[in-house]
C-alpha cells in the first residue's frame, strides 16, 4: 500500500485555502492546516469538517514564528507546503505598509528556512496577477514585464517571486501561482469567502447588499477606456482555483526549478457585467450606484491561461454564473437566512 502524501497546507482556514483543503483530500492527500487565524475564521474550520466528514489536523501557528513552525515540521512527515498564509487588502497595504512586508515576507523566509532545515523541497505559492500591475496588453500571459508595483501588497508577492528564484539553488522546487479574481464558494455552500468587517472585494460586497448587510453597492468609476467604462477582471471561481494546486503538486513532483503560471479563465468581464449576471441568476434586484474611481484600480487585466491548460493540463469547469449563485448560497446559509 502506498503512503499518502501529507501536504500543508498554510493559511488553509483562509478563502482560497479552505477550498484547496477540499480539494486536496478529495485527491488523496492528508492535509495539515498552519493558521494563526489572524484573518480567518473557525467557521470555515467548522464547515471543512461537515464538508470532508472528517476533522483535517489543525496548527494555530503564525508562520513567521519559526521554533513553532519547526516544531511541526519536526513532528509531522511533510511531503510539501502550499503557502497562502498572507495579508491581501490593496487597500490596507497602503495604510500599513510595514506591516504588510514584515507578515508577508518574514512567513516566507521562515517557512523556507523551515522546509530546507526538514527536507521539504516542494513548494506552491500564492502569488497575483497584482505582479503584472496594469499590463500593456491583455491577455497578460507570464513573460509580461514586471513594473513597479501598485500597492505594498503587490511589491511583497513580486519580492517573494524573488525570493523563490533565488532559493532554486537550496534546491526548494517552486511553483507560483499568479492568481486573477477568485469568486464563489464551494457548490455545497459549507465554505466560501468571510471577509473581516467590510468588504473590500467587490463579489462579498454584492452579497453582503443583497442580503441587506450593506445599504448599497458603489461601482467604482464608469469612465475607464473600457466597453462600458466599468473595470474588467478575469473572475475565477474558487474551486476551480483551488483545483489548479492539486494539478501544481503533481507536476512540481514531476519537475525541479522554480515555475510560474497564470491562473485565471482567459475572459474578461466588466464590474457592470458581472452584477447584471449576479441579479439576472439569483433573480434579486441590487441596489447600486456610480461612484468615483477607488485609487490604484487597473482599468483592465485578464489571463492569458494557456501555460497552466498545456503545462498542468488544468481547465475551469465553473462558469461566472455558477459562481455568482454558490457566492448567493454561501451567503444566505451563513447568515442562516433561507
Ligand atoms: N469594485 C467595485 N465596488 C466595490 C468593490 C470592487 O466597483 O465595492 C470593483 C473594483 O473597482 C474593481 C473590481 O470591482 O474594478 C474588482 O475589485 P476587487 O476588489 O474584487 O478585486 P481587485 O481586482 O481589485 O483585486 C483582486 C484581489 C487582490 C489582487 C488583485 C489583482 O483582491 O488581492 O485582484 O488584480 F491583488
Amino acid at each position: 500500500m502506498s503512503i499518502r502524501k501529507r501536504i500543508a497546507v498554510t493559511g488553509g482556514a483562509g478563502y482560497i485555502g479552505s477550498h484547496t483543503v477540499v480539494q486536496l483530500v478529495e485527491a488523496g492527500y492528508d492535509v495539515l492546516i498552519i493558521d494563526d487565524l489572524s484573518r480567518s475564521d473557525q467557521r470555515l474550520l467548522d464547515g471543512l469538517k461537515n464538508l470532508l466528514g472528517i476533522t483535517i489536523p489543525f496548527r494555530k501557528v503564525d508562520c513567521r514564528n519559526y521554533n513553532a513552525l519547526a516544531e511541526i515540521f519536526s513532528n509531522n512527515r511533510i511531503d510539501a507546503v502550499i503557502h497562502f498564509a498572507a495579508f491581501k487588502a490593496v487597500g490596507e497595504s497602503v495604510e500599513k505598509p510595514l506591516d504588510y512586508y514584515e507578515n508577508n515576507l518574514f512567513s516566507l523566509t521562515s517557512l523556507l528556512r523551515c522546509m530546507q532545515s526538514h527536507k521539504v523541497s516542494k513548494l506552491i505559492f500564492s502569488s497575483s496577477c497584482t505582479v503584472y500591475g496594469e499590463p500593456d496588453t491583455v491577455p497578460v500571459n507570464e513573460q509580461a514585464a514586471i513594473k513597479k508595483a501598485n500597492s505594498p501588497y503587490g511589491a511583497t508577492k513580486q519580492m517573494c517571486e524573488r525570493i523563490l528564484e533565488d532559493i532554486e539553488v537550496l534546491g526548494i522546487d517552486v511553483v507560483s501561482l499568479r492568481y486573477f479574481n477568485p469568486i464563489g464558494a464551494h457548490p455545497s455552500a459549507l465554505i466560501g469567502e468571510l471577509p473581516l468587517g467590510t468588504p473590500n472585494n467587490l463579489v462579498p460586497y454584492i452579497t453582503q447588499t443583497a442580503i441587506g448587510l450593506r445599504n448599497q453597492l458603489t461601482i467604482f468609476g464608469d469612465d475607464y477606456p473600457t466597453p462600458d467604462g466599468t473595470c474588467v477582471r478575469d473572475y475565477i471561481h474558487v474551486t476551480d482555483l483551488a483545483d489548479a494546486h492539486v494539478k501544481a503538486l503533481d507536476f512540481i513532483n514531476q519537475n525541479l526549478g522554480n515555475h510560474i503560471f497564470n491562473v485565471g479563465t482567459g475572459f474578461g468581464v466588466s464590474v457592470k457585467e458581472l452584477v447584471n449576471q449576479f441579479e439576472e441568476v439569483n433573480q434579486i434586484k441590487l441596489n447600486y450606484k456610480i461612484g468615483s474611481r477607488r485609487p490604484g484600480d487597473v482599468a483592465k487585466v485578464f489571463a492569458d491561461a494557456n501555460l497552466a491548460f498545456n503545462v498542468l493540463r488544468w481547465k475551469p469547469r465553473f462558469t461566472i454564473k455558477d459562481a455568482l449563485q454558490h457566492a448567493w448560497h454561501w451567503e444566505k446559509r451563513i447568515r442562516s437566512i433561507n
